[in-house]
């Protein structure tokens, strides 16, 4: 690492392309959950050919790049490590181009386009990327790390709703397959090497995306159930009456919707108490009202099904307006504010789910008694996040804790139920140590290979997947 590399980015892009000032680092350096580390410097390049120089000029410097979007991401992926060596590739500048095809319905756009700027642009046409989550990222970031959310249930993930790439390899080769194709079935489909895999093929620059016409109306219901297996009832009952409707079934144990009431005023309280399970479900349709009505259908199933599951289910809770949403996408933060925390995006067969939650809670009493679980999750999907939480300062070892809660639960996870290990926030730093532990042979055998063409050097990125 040299001076005269940090020169030649400058000459590259500019002086506002640079940051190299400690101050102006840290928010660079600074993951939203975990992940701390030091940079070089920030590389800030506004083109495709400004991220293409930027490449070269540190894949000639033999310098290690880690990209990084809106730094949202929950696994690590986008900050330096604590070498101090590491420039810092951010997109945000990359932010100008967002290409609608109304006709089409497809959209082409930078990488460093945020998802509510995304969206506020595709509202003027009725239309939505509807991959929704609390935080607020880039699209490039979203396609490196395949971001999942809230309504992955009818949507898909971003994998699902990407037509096409434009990316940069690590020695600045711009590879481009940003075709608007919805059918395209001519070999390999290559771009998907750059989609959840965390920069470490390639800097996705521009996506090409199928966007979905918005819900002409939706219906909210929050339920309290009584325990897991009264969650997994009440999904195969809104499954069978209204699965073309449903958009999210979405689940939060009593402490993480109690954590959510504690740390935001804002947040109105559904329940005098909370039950042991809150599930949002979620309705919606490009039909108008007059066709179908979907407050209608949703309470009309919800009551036949309290009627069934008799005290399964405590109260059925319908709301016209954001509130159960509000509570919903409010629990990270909340979490974040209540003690100190490892964090677990798992994912088993559905109707495992249950089983996996009462096994991690009975083990965390009878090792671990100041601890405690704060579930929630997407059990539509099998996702559910096991985090685990203490109050500050009641741990002398925290990252002794960490460690040893970490090995517990993803081992139970993988080994006994089939799980993932990272079910929607991918491989970073924070979990690397298990996608070695885990992953077959012959997969990092097949990353060391892609890796070989896209990164010859090894310098992309801060996960290793080979
Ligand atoms: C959520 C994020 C943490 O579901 O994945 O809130
Ligand atoms: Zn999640």
């Amino acid at each position: 690492m040299t001076d005269a590399m940090v020169g030649d980015l400058v000459a590259a892009l500019g002086e506002r392309g640079v940051l190299s000032e400690a101050g102006d680092l840290a928010r660079y350096e600074q993951g939203w959950r975990y992940g701390h580390g030091r940079a070089r410097c920030v590389a800030r390049p506004s083109t495709t050919e400004g991220v293409a120089a930027t490449l070269r000029i540190c894949s000639d410097a033999g310098v290690r790049v880690v990209p990084q979007g809106a730094n949202t991401g929950l696994v690590a992926a986008s900050t330096p490590d604590q070498s101090g060596a590491m420039v810092v590739l951010s997109l945000e500048r990359l932010n100008q181009t967002i290409d609608l095809d109304v006709e089409d319905r497809t959209v082409v756009v930078d990488g460093g386009v945020l998802l509510s700027t995304l969206n506020e642009a595709l509202a003027e046409h009725g239309y939505w990327f509807p991959v929704d989550l609390g935080a607020d990222p880039q699209i490039g970031g979203m396609v490196a790390t395949n971001t999942g959310g809230t309504r992955l249930l009818k949507y898909g993930d971003v994998r699902h709703n990407l037509l096409g790439v434009e990316v940069v390899l690590a020695d600045g080769r711009v590879v481009s397959q940003l075709n608007r194709l919805r059918k395209n079935n001519t070999g390999l489909d290559s771009k998907q090497l750059f989609v959840g895999t965390a920069g470490a093929f390639g800097v996705v620059t521009r996506a090409a995306l199928a966007v979905a016409p918005k819900p002409a109306q939706t219906a909210t219901a929050l339920i309290g159930c009584r325990d897991g297996a009264a969650v997994l009832e009440l999904l195969g009952a809104v499954e069978q009456g209204l699965a073309d409707f449903l958009s999210a079934f979405e689940v939060m144990g009593a402490a993480a919707m109690d954590a959510v009431f504690r740390h935001q005023q804002a947040v109105r309280r559904p329940f005098d108490e909370a039950p042991a399970y809150g599930v949002l479900v979620e309705l919606a349709t490009t039909l108008p009202a007059g066709v179908v009505d979907l407050d209608e259908i949703l309470v009309a199933r919800l009551g036949a099904h309290m009627r069934a599951a008799k005290a399964g289910v405590s109260d059925v809770l319908l709301d016209a307006s954001d509130d159960f949403w509000q509570l919903r996408h409010h629990v990270s933060e909340s979490l974040r504010s209540d003690g100190e925390m490892v964090a677990f995006d798992v994912s088993v067969a559905r109707s495992r789910l249950p089983a996996l939650t009462e096994r991690v809670r009975a083990y965390l009493c009878e090792h671990h008694p100041r601890v405690w679980l704060c579930d929630y999750g997407h059990w539509g999907d099998g996702g559910s996040h096991l985090n685990v939480l203490w109050s500050r300062g009641d741990v002398a070892d925290v990252a002794g804790l960490k460690a040893t809660l970490q090995e517990a639960v993803y081992t139970m996870v993988v080994r006994e139920f089939d799980g993932s290990f990272s079910a929607e926030h991918g491989v970073g730093p924070h979990n690397q140590r298990f996608y070695d532990a885990f992953t077959d042979d012959a997969v990092k055998q097949l990353c060391r290979s892609v890796g070989s063409v896209c990164d010859p050097r090894g310098l992309l990125g801060n996960v290793q997947l080979g």
